[in-house]
């Protein structure tokens, strides 16, 4: 663990942090019950189970005070007319905040918070997305050509809850719909999670 201020490269060229400390990639298996189409999730899974996202990481001690930094790389891709995204999670410590900026790619930050508000953030090269404590976030790849690239900073103490998503998804949906894309509402959102919305 540095001790001392310290930088660091984001490789653009191949979209990596040469010195990361920890690579997470979760393939669409991961993301079961989060597509609606599910028939093309089986049918994608059972071929080959594509990569769909990868995150690097830079380490420091998980408390507060502390930053966590790295970079998070969507593929480009659809399951049905859904496109390739993270699962999304809310913070364990729901007051922490995070930012996002766009370094590559064209995608959507999808937020929600517990009381039922919904909303999203485009994705540019140099858009920032600041997350405001208590939103779940799930970053979404609106090309079929390109990955989406962005740096993210968030509190060393936040934690990640998956739970609350694992089961319900998010409230919205993001589907192609005539060569650019749409939110629709997501059925099995308002009939797992009855009291909200
Ligand atoms: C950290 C954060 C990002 C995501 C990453 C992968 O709080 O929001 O680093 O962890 O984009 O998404 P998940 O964690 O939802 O698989
Ligand atoms: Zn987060």
């Amino acid at each position: 663990m540095k001790k001392r201020p310290f930088g660091y490269e984001i490789r653009l060229r191949d979209n990596t942090i040469p010195e990361f400390d920890r690579r997470i990639e979760r393939r669409l298996s991961a993301l079961r019950g989060q597509y609606l189409d599910e028939a093309a999730f089986a049918q994608a899974v059972l071929n080959g189970d594509p990569l769909v996202y990868e995150v690097y990481e830079i380490h420091r001690p998980q408390k507060e005070g502390e930053l966590l930094s790295g970079l998070s790389v969507v593929h480009p891709g659809l399951v049905g007319e859904e496109f390739y995204m993270t699962k999304g999670h809310y913070h364990e410590i729901s007051d922490t905040a995070e930012v996002y900026y766009c370094l590559k790619g064209h995608g959507l930050l999808l937020m929600e918070n517990e009381q039922g508000d919904t909303t999203a953030e485009e994705f540019r090269p140099g858009r920032v997305v600041y997350v405001v404590p208590g939103y779940a976030h799930r970053s979404v790849n609106l090309s079929l050509e390109e990955d989406l690239v962005t740096f993210f900073v968030y509190p060393g103490n936040a934690g990640h809850a998956y739970g609350a998503i694992e089961a319900a998804g998010f409230q919205k949906l993001v589907v192609r719909r005539n060569g650019t894309y749409e939110l629709i509402q997501n059925r099995a959102w308002a009939r797992k999670a009855p009291g909200i919305g």
